[in-house]
């Protein structure tokens, strides 16, 4: 039985902000963009400077714009100014014919067929983490080493770790200032500079300096594989000496590396985090792990018999989505039943919001994995949303759920969790949900394992 547990979060403000909160909010925690009956109604609509805000948690609003009416939501200028330094023009941000052709390249190399030998890689690499670790450890710091080493041995079989220390000094020294937007960064079109974003390019060189450093790497150690792996085919499919083929390539490798580890560690700490209050749930994963062979040769048939460890990732995806909020942008006037959706409105789908609904959710405060297993009540489709969903859904979202699995049975078969403090870990959403500081966790060997 899980343990009714709930860990704080941040309060809703208890009515709509005034246009100077918002943009302190937004800048510091947007998870306090919305308000209490946001968590109750189905279409919250607000004005931010005279543009329409809409934040849909109706399923048939939420299923127009994400699906039925898709090519009618773009990308924000924000969102765009946000993510371009860390991707580009990769999958994630590019548009129309060209992202159409880089998707249908990508999403087959990671697609369930793609598991099994991905999960090899995943597994290897999880084998040789776990040997490594302390009793005490900053649990996000470790998570995202090894999702890291992960991304780049499954996609690129490349180890990650001459590059590790440089590209996780980058993402926090530069990326956190970078990645919470002012007022000019909301408001100025795409194609004009905010004054910031002279110091986004500065990082986006840097940063795709070291992807540079990457590929040379892939290329010098081509290795010997049975498949193709990602990198051959995103390879052929550059231009072998056109400038912008190889741009292409730069900017693809850097959006797998950056949204195929950052999210998924972020998962399995908020996953450790309610774990480490939850010793009956431990035991529950310990159990169902204990005596199944979770190295490189036993993987893809152990995943398919950790049904519980699996709802607990579940659960933290739920609990803590690591991408906060979808948001597009009308590109004409659109209408859905009674909703009119002007032309420019801000679209909200968050999950965050959607996964504490209470018209949804029962008791949504409270972590029970259980609602994941089968034979649990039906979750409301559209209520559950932390890959999104539509044309541009998480083309990582089997990947990811896999490894996270993965992941979690390893850990929790071999230790006990706990906090090394009783202090409480708020979530912040900087592009992704994470603890406002860095956490320590004490591990010890779990008995009769
Ligand atoms: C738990 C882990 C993950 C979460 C919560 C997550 C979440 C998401 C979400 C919500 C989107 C859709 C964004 C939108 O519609 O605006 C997305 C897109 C994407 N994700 Fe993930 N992701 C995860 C893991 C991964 C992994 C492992 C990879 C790669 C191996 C990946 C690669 C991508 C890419 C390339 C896109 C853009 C797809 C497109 O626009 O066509 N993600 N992810």
């Amino acid at each position: 039985m899980a343990e009714p547990l709930s860990l704080a979060v941040p309060a809703p403000p208890k009515a709509a902000l005034s246009w100077r909160a918002v943009l302190r909010v937004v800048r510091d925690n947007p998870l306090q963009l919305w308000t209490e009956e946001a968590y109750d109604s189905a279409i919250e609509r607000q004005n931010f400077l005279g543009r329409p805000r809409l934040l849909l948690n109706a399923p048939e609003a939420i299923q127009h714009v994400l699906i039925g009416h898709a090519e009618n939501y773009r990308r924000t200028a924000p969102s765009i100014r946000l993510l371009r330094p860390f991707v580009g023009r990769g999958l994630l941000l590019s548009e129309g014919e060209l992202w159409r052709r880089q998707r249908r390249l990508i999403a087959p190399t990671l697609a369930p067929r793609a598991l099994p030998s991905l999960m090899r890689h995943a597994a290897g690499a999880t084998v040789a983490w776990r040997e490594r670790l302390t009793p005490e450890i900053d649990l996000l710091a470790e998570m995202q080493t090894l999702a890291l080493e992960i991304a780049g041995r499954s996609m690129f079989s490349l180890g990650m770790a001459p590059f590790a220390t440089a590209m996780r000094a980058l993402l926090t020294q530069s990326a956190q200032a970078l990645s919470r937007p002012d007022f000019l960064d909301l408001v100025l079109p795409i194609w004009l500079p905010s004054p910031r974003d002279f110091a986004r390019w500065r990082f986006q060189r840097r940063w795709m300096g070291l992807m540079t450093r990457v590929i040379a790497a892939r290329e010098r150690a081509p290795g010997a594989r049975e498949t193709p792996d990602l990198f051959d085919l995103l390879r052929a499919a550059s231009a072998p000496d056109g400038k912008v083929g190889m741009r292409q390539l730069r900017d693809e490798v850097a959006t797998m590396i950056i949204a195929g580890h950052e999210t998924t560690a972020l998962t399995l700490f908020w996953a450790s985090l309610l774990l480490a209050t939850a010793p009956a749930v431990q035991a529950r994963i310990a159990e169902e792990a204990r005596g199944l062979d979770l190295g490189p040769g036993g993987i893809a048939e152990a995943l398919g018999r950790l049904e519980y460890t699996r709802a607990v990732v579940s659960e933290a995806l739920r609990l803590y989505p690591p991408a906060a909020t979808i948001v597009r942008e009308a590109i004409a006037e659109d209408r859905c039943g009674d909703l009119v959706i002007p032309r420019g409105a801000l679209v909200m789908i968050a999950p965050w919001v959607l996964h504490r609904h209470r018209q949804l959710w029962d008791a949504p405060e409270r972590f029970d994995p259980e609602r994941f297993l089968p034979g649990a009540p039906l979750i409301p489709r559209f209520a559950y949303l932390p890959f999104g969903a539509g044309p541009r859904v998480c083309v990582g979202a089997q990947f990811a759920l896999a490894e996270a699995t993965l992941v979690l049975a390893t850990l929790v078969r071999d230790f006990v969790l706990e906090r090394a403090d009783a202090a409480p870990v708020f979530p912040v959403s900087v592009v992704t949900t994470q603890p406002n500081r860095p956490v320590s966790f004490l591990l010890s060997p779990r008995r009769g394992k």
